[in-house]
């Protein structure tokens, strides 16, 4: 099939050569910092090696909620790009719109359906049909240390609730900024799930995935508002507004001691030249151990004309190679979105993602991301973002934050 459709693309771009590009695709994606842009050239190069060239749509901000603007405005003005990278919700609410194109052909013929954890089929496929290829499976409730500073805080790395703060009161002690931090919602929401998480793992499905109410509502949900009360004192002054890779910044430099972040922070510990296990450690989120709460970055075809159909699916294919996507996991931190590629090339770090997804996955401890677009559709989400950033910055207390979250998502609702 892969061979079928190069021929098609190079006859294709022989017989249009000159006028619009039958064999380029333009990618939207909010992949912009250095870790995340060397992960992008990974998928550029195995492209333009099969013959489909790239125009780039970067769209900067972590989390993407402006990439996902940008999609909108282009979308109504009837100038939809080829490919966008999307999460979870947003994919099926595209589809919902009728606006995405059909894979099936590409996925019978590679077997996509073997493959591809059915969590993720969940959302790369509507109505039985596939309208996405997942690239990656990233997971949030990671905390990645400074070794240095973990060593000169008594050298172990915390497994509990009690051990965590501990080592954050030894690092600011220290004199570091303990907690590298980013105040962006979707960077407070991103530490929210793992905080719901190890609270445990009714609570995150019950308060998250099935949107209970009196679980949103519960004491427990203040205790989350409570830990993350208390997150917030190991942040510095500076901390409003800051990219997310400036704060892996402040760890990689020595300047802080850990980051709350998903796996895509590895990246950039990676593209600074440092080693899991030497510069860095990485461990789940005190008390989430056993647990993920994931995100899958899909690239979603919009339908964007007959003459581009061969493009989108040579990159859809080429997105779905086991070489592919490990060489291109390697790169971003997260691990493979097929469950038969294998783990030579990964670090510890990427062995442990991948060992964990498959636990989890058999486990009944696998969940969707609330902050990363996984566990409810935007409008749940941004209701979340608005309360847990709010309380991050002081304006509520936990108990207000508890009311002001069932209003919220109740309201979404
Ligand atoms: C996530 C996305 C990751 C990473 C991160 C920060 O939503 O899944 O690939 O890019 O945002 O930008």
């Amino acid at each position: 099939m892969l061979r079928k459709l190069m021929m098609a693309g190079v006859c294709a771009s022989a017989m249009v050569a000159g006028s619009a590009q039958a064999d380029e695709v333009e990618v939207l994606h909010w992949w912009t910092s250095g870790g995340e842009a060397a992960a992008l050239n990974v998928l550029k190069d195995d492209l333009e090696s099969k013959g489909v060239t790239w125009q780039d749509m970067p769209v900067a901000g972590g989390g993407g909620t402006e990439a996902m603007t940008a999609l909108r405005a282009r979308v109504t003005a009837g100038n939809a790009p080829t490919a966008v990278q999307m999460l979870g919700f947003d994919i099926l609410d595209w589809a919902n719109e009728g606006a995405l194109g059909n894979l099936n052909d590409v996925a019978a013929e590679e077997g996509w359906d073997d493959v591809v954890p059915v969590a993720l089929q969940g959302f790369g496929k509507h109505d039985g049909n596939w309208i996405s290829a997942p690239v990656n499976v990233h997971s949030t409730n990671w905390v990645w240390i400074s070794k240095a500073a973990l060593d000169a805080a008594g050298g172990k790395a915390p497994e509990t609730w009690d051990e965590l703060v501990a080592v954050l009161d030894a690092m600011q002690a220290n004199g570091l900024t303990a907690l590298a931090h980013g105040g962006q919602a979707w960077q407070d929401a991103t530490i929210f799930d793992a905080v719901v998480l190890s609270l445990g793992t009714d609570f995150y499905k019950q308060s998250m995935i099935d949107l209970d109410l009196d679980a949103i509502g519960s004491d427990t949900m203040k205790e989350a508002f409570d830990r993350m009360a208390t997150l917030r004192s190991y942040v510095d002054d500076n901390f409003s507004g800051r990219d997310w890779n400036l704060a892996s910044a402040m760890v990689i430099n020595g300047e802080a001691g850990m980051q709350m972040m998903g796996d895509w922070a590895k990246g950039e510990f990676l593209n600074a030249g440092q080693t899991p296990g030497e510069d860095f450690v990485c461990i789940r989120f005190p008390g989430t151990q056993g647990s993920v709460t994931f995100n899958s970055d899909q690239f979603a075809m919009f339908e964007v004309g007959d003459d581009r159909v061969e493009a989108q699916h040579l990159m859809a294919s080429a997105i779905m190679s086991p070489t592919f996507q490990s060489a291109f996991n390697v790169v971003k931190g997260s691990v493979p979105a097929r469950t038969d590629v294998p783990n030579d090339d990964f670090d510890d770090c990427g062995k442990k993602g991948m060992v964990d997804l498959a636990e989890a996955n058999d486990a009944g401890t696998l969940f969707g991301s609330m902050a990363h677009g996984h566990a409810a559709p935007a409008g749940v989400k941004n209701a979340l973002y608005d309360v847990v950033t709010a309380h991050f910055n002081g304006e509520y207390d936990s108990e207000t934050a508890v009311e002001e979250l069932v209003n919220a998502i109740d309201g979404a609702l």
